[in-house]
């Protein structure tokens, strides 16, 4: 079980909130944010009980068995679509800094364990009017959820990776330092390169939307370019920050 004390003593003096049990971190951390959070501030939950997803799906966070966190940084506005990057890029190199092998991204921001779905990365930014306030980067890993069935086919932890177990306290106190390292880095050639490296996608049959075809490349945008059955490249960002709340005051 996550504590408040052990989380105090591995965080130092960053400003976090633990939930035993939360609806969704993402939910917390905006409310936090427009309520004045600074950049760095994270919500942390054991368990997540409407934890969101991309694309609307439903993501749940057992107690005990996984990392549910809300990262709340203030990237300048030019620097939007890296926060995505720099998510998945952080929980890459945890994976490897804990020994993990074959860890990837798969566009945009999955990381698998060979091919198998690790964590999920949910950024989500505020605006005040055209105004960016800041972005919440939703992060669940999964650390010893047991897949069975079709799903073991899809999904994965690290604990099976590894066959060993981690510190769940120590997993998030890593992480943070590298998104405080990337963040500071968000608009890099280093951060774009570091993402791409890991990229799992290029050279593979994709379908994005209406749009299908063969990955190519990405751009430093965090574009993906794919080239369709008929030769023309098209260029698709599926990596879009979501916009969720617009103060109209
Ligand atoms: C995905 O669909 O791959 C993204 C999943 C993101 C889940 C995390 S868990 C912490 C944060 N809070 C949420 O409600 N979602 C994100």
């Amino acid at each position: 079980m996550l504590s408040q004390i052990q989380l105090e003593q591995a965080l130092n003096s960053r400003p976090f909130r633990f939930y035993e049990t939360i609806g969704s971190t993402n939910d917390a951390a905006m409310d936090w944010l427009n309520s004045s959070a600074p950049a760095g501030a994270v919500v942390i939950a054991d368990e997540q009980r409407q934890g969101r997803g991309r694309m609307g799906r439903v993501w749940y966070t057992p107690p005990g068995f996984a990392l549910a966190l809300s990262v709340i940084l203030k990237p300048p506005p030019e620097t939007l679509n890296r926060v995505s990057m720099l998510g998945g890029l952080a929980v890459a190199e945890l994976g490897e800094y804990l020994g993990v092998q074959n860890v990837g991204i798969k566009y945009p921001n999955d990381v698998q364990i060979n091919g198998r779905k690790v964590c999920g990365i949910l950024p989500e930014a505020a605006w005040d009017n055209d105004r960016l306030t800041g972005v919440v980067l939703g992060i669940g890993v999964n650390v010893r959820v047991q897949f069975e069935g079709e799903l073991a086919q899809t999904a994965t932890s690290l604990e099976t990776a590894l066959n060993r177990t981690v510190d769940r306290v120590a997993l998030i106190a890593w992480l943070l330092e590298r998104i405080d390292f990337w963040s500071t880095r968000l608009n890099s050639a280093e951060l774009f390169h570091a993402w791409k490296r890991r990229l799992t996608t290029i050279g593979k049959s994709v379908r994005i939307d209406a749009v299908h075809g063969t990955a190519i490349d990405v751009d430093s945008q965090g574009a993906l370019l794919i080239r369709q059955d008929d030769g023309t490249i098209e260029r698709v960002i599926a990596g879009d920050v979501m916009i969720v709340t617009v103060n109209e005051g």
